[in-house]
C-alpha cells in the first residue's frame, strides 16, 4: 500500500507512522526526519535546509522533491510506503504524480489547535532515533530516556511556541489545500486524531481499507 499522512504539525503523523509501519510492514518515510539527520551530519542538504526548518518555514520544493525521488528508488519501497510530511504543497503533490507514483489512500489526521499546541510544547524526541514522546501524554518508561534505543530525549528546536505558531500558519496556507487536491481524486480519508495512540492507529488502518 502507498499511503500519504496529511495533518498539521503535532497532529501525530510521526507517532502513527511508527504504528502503521509495524502493522503493515512497509517503511515510513518522513521528510522532516531526513532533513533533521542531514542537519546533524552537516551535509550540503543540511546547510541548505537549516534556516528554513529552524524558522518553521517550508524547505524549497525542489530540494524536498529530490529527496523523495531518491528515497522511493530504494528496495524497501517496492511493496509500498507511508509518506509522513510529504507532499506539503500542491507543487510537491504534482511532482509525485509525475513520478508515476499511484497513491492508494491519503489519510488526514485532524486535531484541534489547542491540543496541537499542548502536544508540541510538551513533546520530547530522541536525539538518536527521532522517536517522539510527550512529558504528560505519552511518557517514556524512564524519564528523559528513549524507550526504543536508550538515547537521550531533547526538545526540537522548532517546538518553541513562536515557531509552532509559524508552522501552523504555513500549514494552513500551503499544505491544507492538499485536502481538496486529493478529495477530488477520491483518495482522501479523514480520521480524528484526538483519541489515544492505539485507538487512532486502529481508526487509521480502518480508513485505509475503505
Ligand atoms: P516535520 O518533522 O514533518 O514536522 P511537522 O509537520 O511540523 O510535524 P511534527 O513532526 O511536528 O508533528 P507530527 O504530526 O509528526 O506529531 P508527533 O507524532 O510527533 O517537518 C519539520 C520541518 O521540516 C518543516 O517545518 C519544514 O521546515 C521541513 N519539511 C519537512 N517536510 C517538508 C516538505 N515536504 N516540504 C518542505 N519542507 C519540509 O506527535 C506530537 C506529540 O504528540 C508527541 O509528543 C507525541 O508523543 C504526542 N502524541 C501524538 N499522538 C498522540 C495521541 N494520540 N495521544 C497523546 N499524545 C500523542
Ligand atoms: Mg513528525
Amino acid at each position: 500500500m502507498k499511503i500519504i499522512l496529511l495533518g498539521a504539525p503535532g497532529a501525530g503523523k510521526g507517532t502513527q507512522a511508527a504504528y502503521i509501519t509495524k502493522a503493515l510492514n512497509i517503511p515510513a518515510i518522513s521528510t522532516g526526519d531526513i532533513i533533521r539527520n542531514a542537519l546533524k551530519s552537516g551535509s550540503e542538504l543540511g546547510k541548505k535546509a537549516k534556516s528554513y526548518m529552524n524558522e518553521g518555514k517550508l524547505v524549497p520544493d525542489e530540494i524536498v522533491i529530490d529527496i523523495i525521488k531518491e528515497r522511493l528508488k530504494e528496495d524497501d519501497c517496492k511493496n509500498g510506503f507511508i509518506l509522513d510530511g510529504f507532499p506539503r504543497t500542491i507543487a510537491q503533490a504534482e511532482a509525485l504524480d509525475s513520478m508515476g507514483v499511484e497513491i492508494d489512500k491519503v489519510v488526514d489526521l485532524e486535531v484541534d489547535e489547542d491540543l496541537i499546541i499542548r502536544r508540541l510544547t510538551g513533546r520530547r524526541v530522541c536525539k538518536d532515533c527521532g522517536s517522539s514522546f510527550h512529558m504528560s501524554m505519552n511518557t517514556p518508561k524512564n524519564e528523559g530516556i528513549c524507550d526504543n534505543c536508550g538515547g537521550t530525549l531533547i526538545q526540537r528546536k522548532d517546538d518553541q511556541l513562536s515557531t509552532i505558531m509559524e508552522r501552523l500558519s504555513v500549514y494552513k496556507e500551503q499544505t491544507e489545500p492538499l485536502k481538496g487536491y486529493y478529495e477530488q481524486k477520491g483518495k482522501l480519508a479523514i480520521v480524528y486524531g484526538t483519541n489515544d495512540i492505539e485507538q487512532t492507529g486502529k481508526d487509521m488502518l480502518a480508513a485505509m481499507k475503505d
